[in-house]
């Protein structure tokens, strides 16, 4: 494997107010937490929570690892953008994506432009992300191959860092630390 990419400290210009906010979305690579952060999230909030991947499964009545298997990769995208689609018409929701949702410029469109939607990337280095998919036993068919899960973290890290309106660090954070830091992110 080559050198763990260093994350990034919090950066990008101050997010809308929350009283503004119709959906927190969060972005970034397998492992970076979104679903276990987003949970917590909503907690503190009181809003919804939705797992895209979950949602998704429910839509199709398959899993994840199925649709790849049976129809391949395209046709996960394709749903995929159709689940979100959906999903941005929920209000007071805090919405985890998928690791390669922003893969897609249709979906990064749909990220930017539906109003009331500030989108948080939840950072880490490589090497983080991998040790922290590798403790859960979740069948995700991307991270098959080490190399290519490594190089679609290099593709996808930039889409992740210019959607986002919000970057935190998750390396060295508990998802509670960093529901906190995000919170009083969007109190500031
Ligand atoms: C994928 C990540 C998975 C899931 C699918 C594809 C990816 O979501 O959408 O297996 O391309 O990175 P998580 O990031 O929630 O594991």
């Amino acid at each position: 494997m080559t050198p763990a990419m260093q994350a990034e400290p919090t950066t990008q210009t101050p997010p809308l107010p929350l009283q503004h906010l119709q959906r927190i979305t969060l972005t970034g690579f397998m492992g970076a937490g979104k679903t276990t952060i987003g949970r917590l999230l909503a907690e503190r909030l009181g809003w919804n929570f939705l797992d895209l991947d979950a949602y998704l499964e429910q839509r199709t009545g398959n899993t994840i690892a199925d649709i790849f298997a049976q129809h391949g990769e395209q046709r996960f995208r394709r749903l995929e953008s159709a689940a979100l689609v959906s999903a941005l018409g929920l209000q007071h929701t805090v919405l985890a994506l998928g690791g390669g949702t922003p893969e897609g410029l249709t979906n990064r469109l749909l990220l930017e432009q539906t109003p009331g939607t500030l989108t948080v990337f939840l950072d880490a280095p490589f090497s983080t992300l991998y040790d922290r998919c590798v403790l859960q036993d979740i069948a995700r068919p991307v991270l098959a191959n080490v190399e290519d899960a490594q190089q679609r973290f290099q593709q996808r890290r930039p889409h992740y860092l210019r959607l986002a309106g919000l970057t935190l660090n998750t390396a060295d954070r508990t998802p509670e630390q960093t529901v906190q830091q995000l919170l009083a992110e969007l109190s500031r």
